[in-house]
C-alpha cells in the first residue's frame, strides 16, 4: 500500500508524492516548534503510554502521521523560552538541514568509500577545531555519538599509552591502575572506568575547593597516597565546566601534576569547551592547550542537534598505534582514513555535517554571541540568588550552569520546582547532590526573554511567600 514512498526513486518516479510527504511532515513539526509558546516547556505526561503494537500490515499514510504527531505533542520542547533546566538548546536551524540531508545520503564514516566527502571533511574540520584549543601541529580528533563516547575513547586511549593495554591483558599488570576526577566529574569518567575494565573504584576522587574546583593538593595528595599503595596512576580528567555547578578545573596547575607525574591529562569540556568560541571568555579554559585529549559536544552550548561531540587527540596518531584493528573486507585509500579503524565506533552518522553546516551559518562570531548571552544571564541570575537570604548558591559558576536551593527540606525544593513549572511555564531541573534536591539552571536557550529571569525570581518569592510555612 506504501511502496511508491517506501523508497527514494532515482529516475524522479516518486518526487511529487516524496515532495508532500516531507511538506506534511514539515508543516506537522514547524506548527508545533514554531507555536511553543503557547504550550508548557514540558508536556503534561499522562496519555503517554498508550498502548501500540506492532503492525503486520503497513499503516495508512494519514494514520503513521496522527501517530507522529501524538509524540510530538508529547515531547520535551527545548524551544520554549521558559526551557532552562538543562544542557539541551533549541537546534540551530542548519544543523537540522544538516541532520536531514545527512539522513537522505545515508553515507557511513565508518569508512573512506562509504563517505569519502563526509571522511575528508570530518578529518579537515576536527584539525582545526584542534587548533582552536591550541592543541599542536599534529592534532587532531574523531567524531563521536555523544560525550560518554567521547570520555569513553579518551580513557581507552590513555589507558592503552600508559599502559599497553592494547597488547597485554589488565590481568597482567603487576599493579593495580588508577585514574583521578573531583568529585562534581561527570559519571561519564565513571562508566569509562566500568567499561574499560578498571573498575568505578579504580576512578579515585579528588575533593573540590570551596568554590568546586578541583583541589589541587588534594589531587597531589591523593597520587602520592596511591603510590604508596603501590597502585598506578595513568590519568587525570580536569573537567570544564561541571554538568550540575558549571565549575572549570585549575587546567594549568591540573597539567603542572600530570607532567610531573607522567600521566594522560583529558579534558571533559563536553560543556564548556564552547567557551572557546568567544574572544571574551576563552581565557576561561587556560591550560586546556597542554591537554592530551579534549572531549566537547557542540551539541549543548553551541546547538547543534544531538549527537555532536568530538575527541580531540594532541597526538592523533596515537589513534592508529592504540586502537588500529584491520579491516579485510574494506579497502584502503590514500584520500583518508577508514576511520572505523582507529576509532572506537565502527557505523556512525556523519554528524560532521551539521557542525560544518551550523558553523558556517553562525561563523564563530555568531557562537561567540551566544556564549556572551549566555555569561551575561549567568551575572543577572547569580545577583538575584545573592539578593535573598533563602537561598543557597551551590557555587559561584564559571560557565552559564546555576545550582541552587532554597534553605528548606527536598519535598519544600520538589514544591518549588513544580510550581514554577506548572503556574509560571519555567522549567528548571532538580539535580540530586549527596542527599539533597537542588534547582539548576542552564541559560542557553537563544529564546529566553529579557524579563525571564524577573519573572522567575518574582515567582519564587510568591512561593516564599504564600506557600512556605
Ligand atoms: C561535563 C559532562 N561530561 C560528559 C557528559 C556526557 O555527555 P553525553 O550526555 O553527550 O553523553 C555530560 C552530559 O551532560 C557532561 O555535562
Amino acid at each position: 500500500m506504501n511502496e511508491h514512498i517506501a523508497f527514494i526513486h532515482p529516475k524522479e518516479e516518486n518526487k511529487d508524492s516524496l515532495q508532500q510527504l516531507f511538506h506534511k511532515a514539515l508543516d506537522l513539526v514547524l506548527n508545533s516548534t514554531t507555536t511553543a509558546c503557547e504550550k508548557r516547556p514540558m508536556p503534561e505526561l499522562h496519555n503517554l503510554f498508550a498502548p501500540i503494537e506492532i503492525p503486520d500490515a503497513p499503516v495508512p499514510i494519514t494514520e503513521i502521521f496522527e501517530n507522529l504527531k501524538a509524540l510530538i505533542d508529547t515531547a520535551m520542547r527545548p524551544e520554549h523560552p521558559g526551557y532552562i533546566g538543562h544542557m539541551d538548546p533549541p537546534p540551530a536551524t542548519f544543523s537540522i538541514i544538516g541532520d536531514m540531508v545527512a539522513s537522505f545520503l545515508n553515507n557511513n564514516m565508518f569508512s573512506f568509500e562509504m563517505s569519502p566527502s563526509f571522511t575528508v571533511l570530518e578529518h579537515k574540520l576536527l584539525n582545526l577545531f584542534a587548533k582552536l584549543f591550541g592543541l599542536p601541529h599534529g592534532a587532531g580528533g574523531v567524531m563521536l555519538s555523544g560525550g560518554t563516547l567521547s570520555n569513553l575513547e579518551a580513557i581507552c586511549l590513555a589507558r592503552n599509552v600508559k599502559l599497553f593495554t592494547h597488547q597485554i591483558s589488565l590481568a597482567d599488570l603487576k599493579s593495580t591502575p588508577v585514574l583521578f576526577a573531583s568529585s562534581e566529574a561527570h559519571t561519564s569518567i565513571h562508566k569509562a572506568a566500568m567499561v574499560l575494565g578498571l573498575g568505578a573504584n579504580a576512578v579515585i576522587e579528588v575533593p573540590t575547593d570551596s568554590f568546586g574546583r578541583m583541589d589541587t593538593k588534594a589531587l597531589q595528595q591523593k597520587i602520592t597516597a596511591c603510590k604508596n599503595e603501590g597502585k598506578t596512576p595513568f590519568c587525570v580528567v580536569g573537567t570544564a565546566g561541571t554538568t550540575v555547578t558549571g565549575m572549570i578545573d585549575p587546567l594549568e596547575k591540573i597539567h603542572k601534576i600530570a607532567q610531573d607525574e607522567g600521566l594522560w591529562m583529558h579534558v571533559d569540556a563536553v560543556f564548556g569547551g564552547a567557551l572557546v568560541t568567544s574572544p571574551q571568555y576563552r581565557h576561561l579554559l587556560k591550560g586546556v592547550e597542554h591537554a592530551d585529549s579534549i572531549s566537547f559536544n557542540p551539541q549543548k552550548w553551541l546547538c547543534v542537534t544531538k549527537t555532536c561531540s568530538m575527541l580531540l587527540i594532541r597526538d592523533s596518531a596515537l589513534l592508529k598505534s592504540c586502537f588500529h584493528t584491520k579491516l579485510p573486507y574494506m579497502t584502503s585509500h590514500e584520500e583518508g582514513p577508514n576511520i572505523g579503524e582507529i576509532a572506537l565506533q565502527g557505523t556512525r552518522y556523519p554528524d560532521i555535517l551539521k557542525l560544518w553546516l551550523t558553523l558556517q551559518c553562525f561563523g564563530l562570531q555568531g557562537w561567540s554571541k551566544l556564549i556572551d548571552n549566555g555569561m551575561r544571564l549567568k551575572e543577572q541570575f547569580l545577583k538575584e540568588v545573592k539578593k535573598r537570604p533563602y537561598l543557597t548558591l551551590a557555587a559561584t559558576s564559571d560557565v552559564n550552569v546555576i545550582c541552587f536551593k532554597l534553605d528548606k527540606d527536598n519535598e519544600q525544593n520538589k514544591a518549588l520546582q513544580k510550581f514554577l513549572l506548572d503556574d509560571k511555564q519555567i522549567f528548571l531541573s532538580l539535580p540530586k547532590r549527596g542527599e539533597e534536591l537542588w534547582l539548576k539552571a542552564v541559560l542557553i536557550n537563544p529564546n529566553i526573554p529579557p524579563d525571564l529571569i524577573d519573572k522567575l525570581f518574582n515567582a519564587i518569592d510568591e512561593f516564599v511567600r504564600v506557600k512556605v510555612s
